[in-house]
């Protein structure tokens, strides 16, 4: 009886209690969690979603998953446009599909635009209850968005082919205190993983 004489109550060392602790509370560095990328159209958000899992890869510790804004419209809501009933649901079919990830102690990246900060903070809660949710806002200017046009699509909007593009002619509701803010019109993809990975050691979730 190693405490005898402290006071420590009894059934803390019963062995099978401290394996049932452990087991429903892995220390953080062994949780699931989530990073969610949110930002407009042409932020950077796929090409530092991107560069995370190639680094959350390299470090090894956990299973990754990607949920990419174009890939989940293409696999999970193809039947989706872009009301914002249909974002919202969009967005919280992510969300569960994150949770799940995040639960069965995986690391899910997401990164889809998510404008509404209602259906940010819905994910955000059904993460919050397996692990960690690490928003990251990709705060890229619109006009620097606008300039690169990758996909051609802002030019397309401002002539009106598109309607409801974010930023142009739909919202886009800025999160108010995300865990990390990123402009990408500041640095480059290899120094914004470096902080999204500094952020992910100072809360304990890799070493
Ligand atoms: S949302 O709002 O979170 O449901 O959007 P998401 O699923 O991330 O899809 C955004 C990508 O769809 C393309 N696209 C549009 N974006 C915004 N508004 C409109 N109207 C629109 N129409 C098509 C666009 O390529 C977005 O990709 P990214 O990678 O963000 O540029």
């Amino acid at each position: 009886r190693l405490h005898e004489g402290l006071d420590i109550p009894d059934w803390f060392t019963y062995p099978e209690v401290i394996d049932e602790l452990r087991r429903t509370h892995p220390p953080r560095h062994r949780q699931g969690f989530t990073v969610f990328f949110t930002g407009l159209s042409g932020a950077g958000k796929s090409t530092l979603a991107n560069a995370l899992l190639v680094r959350l890869l390299e470090l090894g510790t956990r299973p990754v998953t990607l949920l990419d804004g174009d890939i989940v419209r293409k696999h999970l809501s193809s039947e989706l446009g872009f009301s914002r009933e249909h974002r919202d649901l969009n967005v919280q079919r992510i969300g569960f599909v994150a949770s799940e990830i995040t639960k069965n102690g995986g690391i899910a990246i997401c990164a889809p635009i998510a404008p509404y900060a209602q259906a940010r903070k819905t994910v955000r809660e059904m993460v919050a209850h397996y692990g960690m949710f690490v928003e990251t806002h990709v705060s890229t200017p619109i006009d620097v968005c606008e300039q690169r046009d990758r996909k051609g699509l802002y030019a397309l909007a401002r002539a009106g082919k598109i309607k409801e593009f974010t930023g142009v002619s739909d919202p886009y509701e800025a999160p108010e205190s995300p865990e990390l803010r990123i402009d990408t019109s500041d640095i480059g993809p290899d120094e914004a993983v470096q902080r999204i990975v500094l952020k992910l050691e100072s809360l304990g979730l890799i070493r």
